[in-house]
């Protein structure tokens, strides 16, 4: 007699769990750290950025970090967790479901321990780590992240903090939550007992006392400057983003698709570390690039026409931000290249006027008024404000822990790491001649701003209508890539 599939499908379930856990992560055994990366931030890094925090910080306050909540993906399923960048920053604690109070002035406990910050984290759970992965737990949090005052989330309901002596409880807006009935100690549950221990009411905006204004605005401050150690991972995811956008100029044929290109572009990444991508990869042929965020991805076959790729490898926390704009049949037609050309020029205009000191509003006119000349001068806008359609978005923003990072938005100063990236979107039906619809352009660069200048990291994947068409010409290692032919009934039946 067979199992009914009723009877069955708990040991499916079972089974297809474990392949899909067990299969992601390190044994015991494996674990070592030979296994590891060598790169990942150290300790001293986030001490010193709780140092600089406390600096910042006004005269008796304490700030108070949220973990970002975890969000359902599929029934049993959680969207891979992406931590709350200013948790990371601030502690190097990367899982969800804690809480981190960083104190302007040293504390002193019942027992006389001094501290200036505490963390509440996961407790240590085998069952759940079975199915989920390892947690830190209170002792390597202690010992990796260098936190002495670590405390397990269930022990915040009973702890002892005495909000009420400060004159400013800093924090950012509360994450939505919702309660999870098995677990006492999850970010619902520290939510509210903060809310309860500091006595925040439900409209605490008219309180000057709590603060989530200058939340904003001190973590600004310290995030737009980027560090050394900091640099250097930087640096590397925009390396990497741009080998990507390389090996893609390489491989590119009209007969591939924008989910092809997609995965080429994050196979590299992956192949040289990154873990995941800093945003959801645009890969837009034709008149797809008009579509500034287009993350679909799924049109069949790029063509011959353009092919705008917007896309960002993220490398132990920090996401790059590179886009190129490619003739996917290999060469610029005449209206590309008089459209590409304009948008490489803005960009030139606007990277003359980076320097420690130059503000944003001066990079943002010099690349607008190259595009806003150039229009007008091809006949395709009549004045600015048609211009201004065709490059519907701003000429860039910060990059680092967030692909729009924080920052104050002002004064350009030395370290700040930005994008320049202007764009012209001609869709069809637009209000000038037929040759030029459909065409979208954006290009895209990750620049550190330096005493008298920039200093250009995305400097790796060729900007130039002639570089970029002599790098399409290059040979590819994926050119011999063949699958065979799905044998499924499908309309794509083919060989690849
Ligand atoms: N990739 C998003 C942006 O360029 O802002
Ligand atoms: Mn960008
Ligand atoms: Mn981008």
């Amino acid at each position: 007699m067979h199992t009914s599939f009723l009877k069955r499908a708990p040991l499916f379930a079972l089974s297809l769990f474990i392949t899909l856990f067990s299969f992601g992560q390190p044994s015991p055994a494996m674990d070592t750290d030979e296994d590891m990366p060598k790169d990942y931030l150290p300790k001293e890094f986030h001490a010193g950025r709780r140092a600089a925090l406390r600096e910042a910080m006004p005269d008796n306050s304490v700030i108070v970090v949220m973990a970002y909540p975890t969000r359902t993906f599929s029934n049993d399923v959680e969207y891979k967790y992406h931590p709350n960048p200013d948790m990371y920053y601030f502690s190097g604690y990367k899982e969800p479901h804690s809480l981190l109070l960083v104190f302007k002035t040293e504390q002193t406990d019942s027992a006389g321990n001094k501290y200036s910050e505490i963390l509440f984290v996961q407790k240590k759970n085998a069952a759940a780590e079975q199915w989920t992965g390892k947690r830190l737990g209170l002792e390597g949090s202690k010992t990796k992240l260098g936190i002495a005052m670590s405390f397990n989330g269930e022990d915040f309901s009973n702890f002892s903090v005495d909000f009420s002596k400060f004159d400013k409880i800093i924090f950012d807006r509360f994450p939505v939550d919702i309660p999870n009935g098995r677990d006492k100690a999850d970010l619902y549950d520290l939510l509210q007992q903060f809310k309860q221990k500091a006595a925040i009411p439900e409209d605490y905006s008219k309180e000057k006392r709590f603060d989530n204004r200058s939340y904003r605005e001190i973590t600004a401050k310290l995030r737009e400057i980027k560090t050394p150690e900091e640099m250097t991972l930087i640096r590397k995811a925009v390396e990497i983003s741009c080998q990507g956008q390389n090996e893609v100029m390489k491989a590119v044929r009209p007969d591939m698709s924008e989910m092809e290109i997609q995965g080429l572009h994050e196979f590299v990444h992956k192949k040289y570390g990154a873990e995941g991508v800093g945003y959801g990869s645009i890969i837009g042929s034709g008149e797809n690039g008009c579509t500034l965020h287009y993350e679909e991805n799924t049109k069949t076959k790029i063509g011959s026409s353009m092919l705008l790729m917007d896309v960002g490898a993220e490398y132990h926390g920090y996401t790059a931000d590179v886009t190129r704009t490619i003739p996917a049949g290999g060469k610029f037609g005449e209206a590309e290249k008089v459209i590409y050309q304009l948008v490489y020029d803005a960009q030139e205009a606007a990277f003359k006027t980076l320097k420690d000191g130059s503000k944003w509003a001066d990079a943002e006119k010099a690349a607008r008024d190259v595009i806003t000349d150039g229009l007008v001068r091809l006949g395709i806008a009549k004045d600015k404000a048609e211009a201004n359609k065709y490059y519907p978005h701003g000429l860039g923003h910060h990059i680092g822990m967030d692909v729009h990072d924080r920052g104050t938005y002002s004064n350009l100063k030395k370290d700040m790491v930005i994008t320049i990236e202007p764009g012209i979107y001609i869709p069809s039906n637009s209000n000038c001649e037929k040759k030029w619809w459909g065409i979208a352009v954006r290009i895209e660069d990750d620049a550190r701003v330096t005493e008298d200048g920039y200093e250009l990291l995305s400097h790796f994947a060729p900007r130039k209508i002639e570089d970029i068409e002599k790098m399409i010409s290059q040979k590819s290692a994926l050119d011999d890539f063949k699958l065979p032919a799905l044998k499924s009934a499908s309309p794509e039946k083919k060989a690849f």
